[in-house]
């Protein structure tokens, strides 16, 4: 069985380099000529661990090769895989789905031999069955090409083993023939014990949307409860132990901080509710748009917390540490991270960044700061740090280490991850997101004049 992928962004690539490993030929396909070129050299052009290495192995063993023309993928490929982006459209939030509807027309028009469309990028619900038109519409006569859906769950920094090893599979298919393929695609995967759902198309496809909502929804669940506590007072890493030791709740997914970023969550979320508001359920998906205004709001407490602690941000110079949407990626689209310093900057402040791998494409997109390459030269002469990605090299500081590379002895604390008391005990004013954060002075410019602040404990 000869297998292409459609799109070699995050998903296409990993997903072809995963089939290679599998043991099929694979080519891939993008309309991006630099990113082929790139791609058959086995050179990566993003951030993921382990994938490299695959990449790397079967682009030398040839059993992965890249292309730019539909022509030779169409002649080539039994099962084809589409995993081009569906980004957030303007206007109403909803998916941008011309990627998926014009790979789907021209991959329609250049099969030759039977096949299999199989699309696994994130879609509104209904997106297949429109898709099965539009191929029948513009296939050649004489050839048959079904249509299916296998919905992509990997996490980015878990690429490759979420892709190798899944949770479980989600097939969206109209035939046991189609199921059949699917299955031996993914045989290696089910003979380990991984679950096959295999079920409609309008299942499938909702199946992605509901469990990113649902992931959506348990981040913003437990900052809700932050906005509380850091009124109120109480530990907000300590509540979300205790609930999540039930295990119909469970732990994971519930760390408070800045909240969620990233190519997915916040751009499926709005999409699901542009798509129920055109299925006139917007009611049944309105709660999403509360989760999205819980998850901006983080950023602004973020600010709001740098201000209170340097009484004014014009010509502060702030240390960022971390600007990756999460750890282990270079990943900064929509990052809670970048929003904060672009918004720290807008208010005058002077921003040093510093992340293991995103500052490159951080620096694309947001020039105007200062760019790093260690904490030490981030924090050299800052009136303020935050720790606004949780990568190893952030969670090993100590309050000593860090005071020998730093005069400030301010910190904020984006993503739960300091032991606070211990920096406290050690003469650092640490503001945690989710921590009741008390000053007992504050006074204004300039910054690096300005008297110690203290936080307040914990009630
Ligand atoms: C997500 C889904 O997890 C994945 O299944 C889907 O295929 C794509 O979207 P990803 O975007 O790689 O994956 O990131 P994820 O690990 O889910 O984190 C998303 C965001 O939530 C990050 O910004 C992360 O920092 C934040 N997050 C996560 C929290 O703020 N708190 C948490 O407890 C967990």
């Amino acid at each position: 069985m000869r297998i292409t992928v459609i799109g070699t962004g995050y998903l296409g690539a990993t997903h072809a380099a995963c089939m290679a490993e599998l043991g099929f030929e694979v080519l891939g396909l993008d309309i991006d000529p630099t990113r082929v070129a790139s791609l058959s050299e086995g050179l990566l052009p993003f951030h993921e661990p382990g994938l490299p290495e695959l990449l790397g192995k079967h682009v030398k063993s040839g059993r992965l090769r890249f292309t730019t023309s539909y022509q030779e993928v169409g002649a080539w490929g039994d099962v084809h895989f589409i995993g081009v982006g569906t980004p957030q459209r303007a206007g109403d939030g909803g998916a941008d789905m011309s990627f998926v509807d014009a790979s789907t027309v021209a991959l329609a028009q250049s099969i030759t031999k039977d096949a299999l469309i199989v699309g696994k990028s994130t879609v509104p619900v209904g997106t297949t069955r429109r898709l099965k038109t539009l191929v029948q519409d513009n296939k050649r006569p004489g050839v048959t090409v079904n249509v299916a859906w296998n919905p992509e769950f990997l996490r980015e920094g878990f690429a490759v083993v979420d892709t190798l090893t899944p949770d479980r599979l989600v097939i969206g298919v109209e035939s046991r023939e189609d199921e059949a393929v699917l299955r031996k695609v993914y045989a290696t995967a089910l003979a380990g014990g991984v679950p096959l759902i295999s079920t409609d198309f309008e299942t499938a496809e909702l199946v992605k949307v509901a469990a990113n909502a649902f992931l959506a929804t348990k981040i913003s669940f437990i900052n809700a409860f932050s906005e509380v506590t850091e009124v109120i007072g109480g530990d907000i890493r300590t509540l979300a132990d205790a609930i999540g030791i039930d295990t119909r709740i469970g732990r994971r997914f519930l760390n408070a901080g800045i909240g969620f970023g990233g190519g997915c969550l916040p751009k499926d979320i709005r999409a699901l509710q542009a798509r129920a508001a055109e299925l006139g359920v917007d009611r049944s998906m309105r709660f999403l748009d509360e989760m999205d205004g819980i998850n901006l709001r983080r950023r602004e407490r973020a600010v709001d917390l740098a201000r209170t602690m340097l009484g004014s941000l014009s010509q502060s110079r702030i240390a960022v540490l971390g600007v990756a949407f999460k750890p282990n990626s270079d990943d900064v689209r929509d990052s809670p991270a970048l929003d904060i310093a672009n918004r720290l900057s807008d208010e005058g402040a002077q921003v040093w960044i510093y992340d293991p791998a995103g500052n490159s494409n951080a620096s694309r997109r947001s020039p105007q700061h200062h760019y790093v390459s260690s904490t030490e030269d981030a924090v050299k002469n800052a009136d303020l740090v935050l720790l606004l990605t949780e990568w190893d090299e952030f969670k090993a500081l100590t309050p000593e280490g860090l005071s020998v590379q730093t005069g400030t002895r301010k910190i904020i604390d984006g993503r739960n991850i300091l032991q606070a008391r211990v920096w406290e005990d050690s003469g650092w004013s640490v503001a945690s997101l989710g921590r009741r954060y008390v000053t007992t002075q504050t006074t204004h410019r300039p910054p690096s004049e300005q008297l110690q602040m203290s936080s307040g404990p914990a009630v």
